[in-house]
C-alpha cells in the first residue's frame, strides 16, 4: 500500500502525478496556511534591485518558487534555502538582465522580472509569455507603464527587450484595468524612476501592499498600496532587505472549502480573515460559521451549504482565483448558484472534469450555472492548473467512491505539502505515483 504521504514532501522532490481521495468528513483539527505564492515571486523579482544579501521568511516550497529561484539563478544570484522556509538571496554587482523562453514557459510570473531589470540595470529582455489554460495573458499593459515612465521596447524572436540608458522618470501613470503584475511592474520601476511615480487604477490585492512593504524596507518610498492610487518617490538606490511573506489567502481559502463540502471544525492558523472578507461573506451565506481571531481562522460547517450567485472582481471583490473552489463548493450544495468569471476568459475548463463526476454544471460565455446535488461520483480526473486542481480535490470530498486526481503537479506548483496538510485535518487521501 503506497504511504498515505509522499516520503519527500520537499517540493524539489516532490514529483507526485495523481492523487487518490476518499469521500471523508467531518474533518477537524489545526493547519499552518503558508506564505503567499503570488506575493513571494514578486518579492524574489525585486532582489534583482539590491545588491547584497536578502532574506524572506515565510516562504512556502513550491515548485513555482523553485522556477524563480532558477530564474535569479540564471541572472546570476545566489539563492539557498536556510531553513524550510527561509530564502537568502544575494544580489552580486553584476547581473545578466535576462529571462530565458524556458523559464518563462515554465511560469508566466517570471514577466515581473522586466520592471526591476529595466529600473536597475537600463535594459531586460525577458521572453514573451505565450498563453495559458486561462486563454490569452496579454502584457500590454506592462509595457505601455513601463514605456510612460520612459522605457523603450522592442520585440522580436519571442523576446520583449527594454532599455532605458539614461534611466526612467516617474510620471502619473493610468491603468486601464487594475491589473495585479502591471502594477507590481510599475511599482518596482517606479522605486528607482527619478521624480514622483503616481499609479491610479492600481491593483489593490494584499499581495501588493505586501510587495510594497518589502520595497520600503529595501529604502524605497512607496504609499498607498493597497489603495487606487499608488505614490512612489524615486531613490537613487535601494539595500538589502529582510522580509516575512504575507500569508496566502487562496490557500486558506482551499481548506477552507474543504470543511464547506466535507463539514467539520478546522483552525486555519495564520490565515488573515481581513484578507478574504468578500469570500467569508460568501461562504458565511451559504451557511458556514468563520471566526477569526489572532492567530488566524476557525471555519466550521455543520449542514449541507445553500447555493449562492458569485462574480469575481479584482480585490477586494471575490478573486478568480477562489473561483473553482467556490464552483466546487456548490457542486454538492442546495439550490442553484450562478458564478460569474470577469477577469479571464475561459477559466472554466475544469468544468468539464466536475461534470464527470456527475456535476451538473452549464457554462454560457462567462457564466456558470451550477445546480447542487446531494453527492458527486468519484471518477478519474484531470487538474488543469493549480486552483482548478485543489478545486477537484475539493469536489471529491463531497463524492461516493474514490476519485484519481491526475496532474496532481500542478497542484505542487502552488501548494505546500497540500497532501499532508488535507491528511492531518482527515482526509483519506493517498499518493498513487
Ligand atoms: C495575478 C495572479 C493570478 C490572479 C490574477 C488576478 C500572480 C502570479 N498571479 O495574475 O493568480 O488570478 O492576478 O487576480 O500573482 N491583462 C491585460 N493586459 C495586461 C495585463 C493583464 O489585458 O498587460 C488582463 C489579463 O488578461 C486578465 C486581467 O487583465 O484578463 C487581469 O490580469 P492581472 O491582474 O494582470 O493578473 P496577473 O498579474 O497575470
Amino acid at each position: 500500500m503506497p504511504p498515505l504521504v509522499p516520503e519527500h514532501t520537499d517540493a524539489h522532490t516532490w514529483a507526485v502525478q495523481r492523487v487518490k481521495v476518499e469521500p471523508s468528513g467531518p474533518l477537524e483539527g489545526r493547519l499552518r496556511v503558508g506564505g503567499a505564492k503570488n506575493s513571494v515571486l514578486k518579492l524574489m523579482a525585486a532582489t534583482v534591485m539590491a545588491r547584497g544579501t536578502h532574506v524572506l521568511r515565510n516562504v512556502p516550497r513550491i515548485t513555482d518558487v523553485d522556477c524563480m529561484v532558477d530564474l535569479l539563478g540564471s541572472m546570476g544570484l545566489e539563492v539557498t534555502w536556510l531553513d524550510a522556509s527561509t530564502l537568502s538571496i544575494t544580489r552580486p554587482d553584476v547581473i545578466t538582465p535576462e529571462a530565458p523562453y524556458e523559464l518563462v514557459e515554465r511560469m508566466r510570473a517570471s514577466i515581473v522580472v522586466l520592471g526591476p531589470l529595466l529600473a536597475v540595470e537600463g535594459r531586460a529582455r525577458v521572453a514573451l509569455p505565450g498563453g495559458d489554460d486561462f486563454g490569452p495573458r496579454p502584457i500590454d499593459m506592462h509595457v505601455s507603464a513601463l514605456e510612460d515612465l520612459g522605457g523603450r521596447f522592442t520585440t522580436s524572436h519571442g523576446f520583449v527587450e527594454a532599455a532605458a540608458p539614461d534611466g526612467l522618470v516617474g510620471t502619473r501613470l493610468l491603468l486601464e484595468f487594475p491589473s495585479v503584475g502591471a502594477t507590481e511592474n510599475a511599482m518596482m520601476a517606479g522605486v528607482l524612476a527619478s521624480g514622483t511615480t503616481t499609479i491610479d487604477n492600481a491593483a489593490r490585492e494584499p499581495e501588493i501592499a505586501d510587495l510594497a512593504a518589502f520595497l520600503n524596507a529595501m529604502g524605497a518610498v512607496v504609499h498607498g498600496a493597497g489603495t487606487p492610487t499608488i505614490t512612489i518617490e524615486g531613490v537613487e538606490e535601494l539595500r538589502p532587505a529582510t522580509h516575512t511573506v504575507v500569508p496566502d489567502r487562496i490557500e486558506a481559502a482551499t481548506y477552507l472549502a474543504a470543511v464547506g463540502v466535507a463539514g467539520g471544525a478546522v483552525t486555519l492558523e495564520g490565515a488573515r480573515a481581513d484578507h478574504m472578507e468578500m469570500l467569508l461573506a460568501k461562504v458565511v451565506d451559504m451557511g458556514m460559521e468563520v471566526e477569526a481571531d489572532d492567530g488566524g481562522l476557525r471555519v466550521c460547517s455543520a449542514t449541507r451549504l445553500r447555493a449562492v450567485d458569485v462574480a469575481t472582481l479584482p480585490y477586494p471583490g471575490v478573486a478568480t482565483d477562489y473561483k473553482p473552489l467556490v464552483v466546487a463548493m456548490l457542486t454538492t450544495a442546495e439550490g442553484v448558484g450562478i458564478v460569474t468569471e470577469n477577469l479571464f476568459a475561459g477559466r472554466f475548463r475544469y468544468v468539464d472534469e466536475l461534470v464527470r463526476m456527475g456535476a451538473d454544471i452549464r457554462t454560457e460565455g462567462h457564466h456558470a450555472v451550477v445546480r447542487g446535488r446531494p453527492r458527486l461520483s468519484g471518477a478519474p480526473v484531470r487538474a488543469p492548473d493549480i486552483r482548478a486542481g485543489a478545486a477537484l480535490v475539493v469536489a471529491a470530498l463531497g463524492a461516493d467512491g474514490a476519485t484519481v486526481v491526475a496532474g496532481a503537479d500542478h497542484i505542487a506548483r502552488g501548494y505546500e505539502d497540500f497532501v499532508a496538510k488535507l491528511a492531518g485535518i482527515g482526509v483519506e487521501v493517498t499518493v498513487l505515483d
